[in-house]
């Protein structure tokens, strides 16, 4: 395997940062996972537009050619289906203190993961996930990508002691999404999904399925919606770009709708495959 850092392409066993850094010490840096599929970025530019927000918002300097770096990587890492991490720290302060200076250079890492190619899979084959339902504990601004993921472990890990695959967090009584994924719902042939806003990250596999429900003729509805609302649907999807759009069939150990992957769900399963093959 081998990774970015700081300029140099280098076996994952040498790559070394200063315990001083502050994405280290402060969680002060944020990222993005790109899917690469055929080594080809998949929505590369929207997610690069996403980074761009992310290190306008916390004020970390951006100015490095992300296209370049990121299809040099993937192609050292042999091509094919990868998902991308790059994360950017605000860098090196050499001593812990809250306060940075802005001449700082940016800590640049970027590493591969094989990923699953969600063309590459039938429908029939797609398992529906368990979900719990928690308190969202994030701060106020999870339209940036930010590292701070602690409440998204703590709660992921709740998830996963219920048997459960997912936990999707409620804020003031309204859905925001999931762990590291956007939700939608559907109600009667709508599909609804939150609204975005500061509370949610703009997904940007989210975004693919409203054009694609667009383009497709599917009704859709940007709008809130409440735990009574989720548990009253007849079908739940999440979707991200590591696991594309996948079924919700159980919520708080309850059927959503009659408890199997639903119709809409599949209609826009075979959409994202068809859309992944052009
Ligand atoms: N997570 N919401 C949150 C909180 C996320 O962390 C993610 C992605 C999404 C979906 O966004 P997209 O469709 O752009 O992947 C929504 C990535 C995959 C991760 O943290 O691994």
């Amino acid at each position: 395997d081998i990774v970015y850092l700081d300029g140099h392409y280098i076996p994952a066993g040498e790559a070394r940062i200063s315990p001083f850094d502050r994405g280290f010490l402060f969680g002060d840096s944020v990222y993005e996972v790109i899917p690469y599929f055929r080594g080809t970025g998949f929505r590369l530019r929207e997610h690069i537009a996403r980074l761009e927000h992310s290190l306008r918002a916390v004020r970390i300097r951006s100015g490095r050619d992300w296209y370049a770096i990121l299809d040099r990587l993937v192609e050292l890492n042999g091509g094919g289906n990868l998902s991308v991490y790059l994360q950017v720290t605000r860098g090196d302060s050499g001593s812990r203190s809250h306060a940075y200076d802005a001449s700082l250079e940016p800590t640049v890492f970027a590493c591969c993961a094989p990923v699953r190619d969600f063309a590459s899979v039938a429908a029939k084959d797609v398992k529906g996930l368990a979900a719990i339902v928690t308190a969202d504990l994030r701060w106020h601004r999870c339209d940036i990508k930010s590292t701070c993921l602690l409440p998204n472990i703590l709660v992921l890990q709740q998830a996963r002691d219920h048997q459960a695959d997912e936990a999707l967090l409620l804020r003031d009584g309204l859905v925001t999404e999931g762990t590291s994924c956007n939700i939608f719902l559907v109600r009667q042939g709508v599909v609804y999904t939150p609204k975005r806003s500061s509370e949610i990250l703009g997904g940007i596999t989210r975004e693919l399925v409203l054009e694609l429900a667009d383009e497709n003729g599917i009704q859709y509805q940007e709008a809130d919606i409440d735990y009574d609302a989720l548990m009253a649907g007849d079908e739940v999807w999440i979707t991200s770009s590591t696991r594309g759009v996948l079924p919700v069939t159980r919520i708080d150990g309850q059927p959503v709708g009659d408890g199997e992957k639903g119709p809409l769900w599949a209609r826009m399963f075979e959409l994202l495959t068809r859309y992944q093959r052009r």
